[in-house]
């Protein structure tokens, strides 16, 4: 964990007609290559006038979402990777809803970090938020696993899940980064994942738990872990 502010908001989250104009842009195929259509034409694939849709694309513009061109008499629209983004979000809140919670199974290797989690997991504005949360009061400290290949791409599907917030919050004058927590089993032990808002780790992802899992578990770096994510 680490104390710096968590980012501004997260990613731009249209709704309603944008968001449909964007599904309507990418059926279209307009992720890789730029659809030419009218804005008459997209109001009518969303059932919203020529106007209606005009001020849509304008504010999706402006938002960063798509670019657009004059070709002809139409307009040519790209979207850009922020409204694939927005439509991954969507199409995982939809498949969270028809195929229920995604499980994720990976191995990694123990390793030690810089120990930093034992004073982080100490400070009274995070106990208090993991106790309510997530139901235990965390062993002051994270335990360290080191991914790779194929395990880091697929750690890396959390970052659509919703997971468990922890704010991030201010104390003795400085500022604690918030972070997302994840119901997760290592070696069949129940902890979570703890993802917070800003790291500078890239291929080691962190664990809390009750206990000390080093102890329960019996580990020492460079021992292999499976590990299990669940959506929550
Ligand atoms: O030094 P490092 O950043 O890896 O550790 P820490 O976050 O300060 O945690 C202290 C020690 O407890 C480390 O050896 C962690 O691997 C271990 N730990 C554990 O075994 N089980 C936990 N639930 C949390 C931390």
């Amino acid at each position: 964990m680490n104390p710096v502010p968590p980012p501004e908001n997260g990613r731009p989250r249209p709704k309603g007609e944008a968001l449909a104009v964007l599904k309507v842009l990418a059926h279209a195929g307009a992720d890789h290559t730029p659809a030419l259509l009218t804005s008459r034409e997209v109001g009518e694939r969303i059932g919203v006038s020529q106007q209606a849709a005009d001020r849509y694309l304008v504010a999706l513009e402006k938002r960063g979402l798509i670019a657009r061109s004059l070709a002809q008499r139409r307009q040519r629209i790209q979207l850009l990777p922020p409204a694939m983004e927005v439509l991954r979000s969507e199409y995982h809140t939809y498949r969270r809803i028809f195929e229920g919670p995604a499980r994720l199974r990976f191995t990694g290797k123990v390793t030690s970090g810089l120990g930093e989690g034992r004073y982080y997991l100490s400070q009274p504005g995070y106990v208090v938020q993991f106790t309510e949360r997530l139901g235990y009061t965390p062993y002051p400290g994270t335990l360290n696993v080191r991914l790779s290949g194929e395990a880091l791409r697929k750690a890396g599907v959390v970052g659509d899940w919703s997971g468990i917030r922890i704010d991030g919050f201010q104390a003795s004058g400085r500022t604690f980064g918030g972070a997302t927590c994840f119901a997760a089993r290592m070696n069949g032990r129940a902890c979570h994942l703890i993802h917070p808002d800003r790291t500078h780790y890239k291929d080691v992802v962190e664990f809390v738990a009750a206990d000390c899992l080093r102890e329960t578990l019996h580990l020492k770096d460079g021992d292999t872990v499976s590990l299990e994510l669940t959506e929550s």
